[in-house]
């Protein structure tokens, strides 16, 4: 048996997609498009980043959501939210929102406007597992100051998001598909290395400047899907490279998905639609 580390290559690199979605909102998809409908266990990822108020005000009014998670990482700028669980409040540059639907939640994503006009930010869906799909929804906030900050060499700075890395925990935990999600910025010219499972799908978003990743040279913004291995490597090129860093255990069951509900069977969509008309979809407050 040999110990060798296996570097893992990007298999999929993909250019965004300009979207509009909500009351019309203008943003950037790269999972949950024509061409990539799905990366086990990631449902969608969005990017929502404009100095034009006009692309974003509009915002998301309620809306419902059954058997996914979704983690809102907010670079700069500030959403207001409201839901069926009765939180509100306003989450802000660097905060993190973690929502579990569960059975099913109903809520408001608000973008609030910045001094001088500018909102960034990311959604990330994972899916739930079918024995969890009907379980009780939840809400978290985590703010800017939980989140851990590691400089383990010179040139690199990693925001911990959830997972592990270097000895820093990040501070969303309980995510069924057990992922990590890691800010990783890079001055130009610097290596990154990370081992990550070997049974979990990984991929980068890179928002920022470019770089080699594990052979394939790429610059922002694409999102790039890794293929099998133990390790990444990142070397930055000459203005640097901002990127994140998503890992999770796949969970290799059929998916029937329309707009905001993500279940196993299109009868469970069917159930999902029924309810919300008839005014039985949410179960617990
Ligand atoms: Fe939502």
């Amino acid at each position: 048996m040999s110990n060798k580390i296996i570097v893992r290559k990007v298999t999929n690199s993909i250019e965004p997609m300009v979207v509009m979605e909500g009351a019309g909102v203008r943003l950037r998809r790269s999972i949950a498009t024509r061409q990539l409908d799905y990366v086990d266990p990631f449902l969608l990822f969005d990017h929502f980043g404009s100095h034009d108020p006009a692309d974003y005000m509009p915002g998301f009014p309620m809306h419902p959501h059954r058997g996914i998670e979704t983690v809102t990482y907010m670079q700069t700028g500030s959403v207001r939210h409201t839901d069926s669980l009765g939180n509100s409040g306003v989450i802000s540059t660097g905060d993190v929102q973690w929502m579990t639907s569960g059975s099913g939640i109903m809520h408001e994503e608000m973008p609030q406007q910045g001094i001088d006009g500018h909102m960034e930010g990311f959604q990330l869906w994972v899916n739930l597992p079918a024995k969890l799909k009907m379980s009780p929804p939840r809400y978290q906030e985590i703010l800017a100051n939980t989140i851990p900050e590691v400089i383990p060499d010179p040139g690199i700075r990693v925001k911990v998001i959830a997972g592990q890395y270097a000895d820093q925990h990040g501070p969303v935990t309980e995510i069924a598909a057990d992922p990590t999600y890691l800010d990783v910025a890079l001055e130009p010219g610097t290596k990154f290395n990370i081992q990550i499972a070997s049974d979990h799908t990984v991929f980068a978003y890179l928002y920022f400047g470019d770089g080699d990743f594990g052979g394939t040279f790429a610059s922002a913004t694409r999102l790039l899907i890794f293929g099998e291995g133990d390790s990444i490597q990142v070397e930055s090129g000459k203005i640097g490279a901002k990127f994140l860093l998503i890992s999770g255990k796949p969970l290799g069951e059929p998916i029937a998905r329309y707009g905001p509900f993500v279940m196993n069977t299109q009868q469970e969509i069917m159930e999902a639609i029924k309810e919300l008309r008839d005014g039985t979809f949410i179960k617990s407050k």
